[in-house]
């Protein structure tokens, strides 16, 4: 019975696969496309450091499934860096994460900015309305998931940005920054830590 199947599906396939609907374009845009997504399926059946060393990133840095990075020419990234499921990683501006950070699930971090296309209603491939900023995430940062990180913004090292937050301005070292837009939540100093170990049975 299980045998029938796979041939059924097997058969599927080729007939979806012959169809009209399946069509491509030699365009160099798809070409390009195509050749990242075919890598991103290879991807999938990888483990996260599998991932992270296909993608060039830094000595123990591991990336889920499903993550995504976009022109990952243009990120430069730290080492030990986590990178979970569903996040986006926009690097078409430029993108710096330093080393041992966290990009928690389902985080959107970015470096372009496209609205200006639907206000001037030329949303076509290729306008020129699109608004590129770098954007730059310190070492030892977390950043909870799903929150989003605007383009242009520079986080210092040992930030926490608390889950669903939207962080629009700079962010100095050493606090914790939460909300939409984000803010100071609290200082990290070393009375937070010993607090924060000791509450969580770190001695
Ligand atoms: C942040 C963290 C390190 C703990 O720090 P903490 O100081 O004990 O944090 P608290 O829970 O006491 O929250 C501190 C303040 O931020 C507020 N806060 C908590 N989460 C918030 C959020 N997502 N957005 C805005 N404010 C938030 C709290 O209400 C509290 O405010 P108060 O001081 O006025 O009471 C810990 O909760 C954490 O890591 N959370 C994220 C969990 C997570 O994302 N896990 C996935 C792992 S990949």
């Amino acid at each position: 019975m299980t045998d029938l199947i796979k041939k059924d599906i097997i058969e599927l396939l080729k007939t979806i696969w012959s169809s009209d609907e399946i069509k491509f374009s030699d365009s160099e845009r798809s070409n390009g496309l195509r050749n990242e997504i075919l890598r991103n399926l290879i991807a999938l059946s990888m483990s996260d450091d599998e991932r992270a060393n296909m993608l060039g990133l830094s000595v123990g840095c591991r990336i889920r499934e499903s993550a995504k990075i976009i022109s990952p020419s243009n990120l430069v990234c730290g080492e030990y860096v986590w990178i979970g499921e569903n996040v986006m990683l926009d690097a078409s501006g430029g993108l710096q994460i330093g080393s041992h950070t966290t990009i928690a699930v389902g985080a959107l971090i970015w470096t372009h900015e496209s609205a200006l296309a639907n206000l001037e209603l030329d949303n076509s491939i290729g306008n020129p309305w699109i608004v590129r900023k770098s954007t730059k995430i310190g070492t030892g940062c977390y950043i909870g998931g799903p929150s989003s990180i605007y383009p242009g913004v520079t986080i210092g090292d040992k930030v926490i940005v608390l889950p669903m937050s939207v962080v629009t301005e700079d962010v100095p070292s050493n606090v914790m920054v939460g909300g939409s837009p984000a803010k100071i939540i609290s200082e990290i100093d070393d009375d937070w830590l010993s607090r924060y170990k000791l509450q969580n049975g770190f001695v």
